[in-house]
């Protein structure tokens, strides 16, 4: 029996699985797989190119299934016109991540979107639900990308308090298999948001290099931090940090980020030279602290038929134990 919750019968998908909006990672042909398996695509809309939004939304107008698109809120800001291209594409959401969705909220509303909120502690949870925001994404610190301090397991249960039945939450950061979506929902989570399990998949735009180390990489082998943000030249606002796997270009400069700064034009061009050659030693491959559960390449729509199908086992189970126990 599949998990329905209120996340499942407000976005009209069969299971409480959705896809994150990886910048680039996640194209149209990832989100096309998500959401026909039953879970729910959300597009990377990232830092927001213009010609990729609308390359990959044209590519989503025949999908006959719900699907989303999300967008780095700060970013958005910079080029508001880009939410045009996005509504366009009749998404049945427009997930926005990192700043204040209340610019962008009435627009979305209008554009007939349901507006989902990725929020990292209490106080953005009270802005985005101030701004109407129909779901809340809690997230946790070990989620890949950019992202904060607080743990899933302290977030989850503190944003589900705050939204007190009034949207549906969705935990994020760590969760890659069925465990995580049982364990989430035994918190009150509505569903789940995952990252880093969906980048090792066949469909996701990105490197197989990259995809590979996620499999290779072990529990603990990620750091939060600004030394890939730092050597890109691309800093967030505070309290935004980014995750990825540890890998030499990390181990050099951990500890050393002042100098890295003091050095930044000439690592930020040798940077730029190891992204564009594919060299994974420098460049970093965007990861969370799920990849110790990720050893496959599966195709995505097996990733979300094996978590569905744990997860419900789990949780049937502990209805019959608690059934039996009574
Ligand atoms: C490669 C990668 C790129 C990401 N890019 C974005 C992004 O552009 N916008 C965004 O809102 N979140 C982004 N995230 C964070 C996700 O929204 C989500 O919070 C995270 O993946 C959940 O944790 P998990 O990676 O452990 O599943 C990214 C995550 C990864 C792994």
């Amino acid at each position: 029996m599949p998990i329905t919750t209120p996340l499942t019968a407000l976005l009209g998908i069969k299971h409480p699985i959705l896809l994150a909006p990886m910048d680039i990672i996640a194209g149209s042909s990832l989100v096309t797989t998500v959401s026909r398996a039953g879970g729910f695509g959300i597009l990377g809309g990232g830092y927001g190119e213009r010609a990729w939004l609308e390359q990959e939304t044209a590519k989503l107008k025949a999908l006959r299934a719900p699907f989303g698109i999300g967008f780095i809120t700060w970013s958005l800001a910079k080029r508001p016109e880009l939410l045009d291209v996005a509504l366009a594409a009749k998404p049945g959401a427009i997930m926005l991540s990192f700043g204040d969705p209340a610019p962008f909220a009435p627009q979305i509303k209008a554009g007939g979107a349901r507006l989902i909120c990725q929020v990292q502690d209490e106080a953005m949870a009270r802005q985005a639900l101030d701004a109407c925001a129909d779901v809340l994404i809690a997230q946790g610190t070990e989620a890949g990308g950019h992202g904060a301090s607080r743990t899933t397991i302290d977030l989850v249960p503190g944003i589900v308090d705050l939204a007190a039945g009034r949207v549906p939450v969705v935990a994020a950061g760590g969760i890659a298999d069925g465990r995580g979506l049982a364990a989430m929902v035994m918190l009150g989570a509505s569903g789940v948001l995952l990252g880093t399990r969906f980048y090792a998949s066949r469909e996701a735009d990105g490197a197989e290099e990259a995809k590979r180390r996620i499999c290779d990489a072990t529990s603990g082998s990620t750091v939060r931090g600004i030394i890939f943000d730092l050597s890109r030249n691309n800093v967030w606002p505070a309290p935004f940090t980014g995750r990825c796997l540890i890998n030499d270009h990390a181990r050099r400069w951990m500890g050393r980020e002042v100098e890295l700064m003091q050095n930044v034009a000439k690592v930020a061009a040798d940077y730029a030279a190891a992204k564009a050659s594919g060299n994974f030693d420098v460049a970093a491959v965007i990861a969370g602290e799920a990849v110790g559960l990720i050893h496959d390449i599966p195709p995505a729509a097996e990733i979300v038929e094996r978590i569905a199908a744990e997860a419900e086992q789990l949780l049937a189970g502990r209805r019959n134990s608690v059934a039996s126990a009574a």
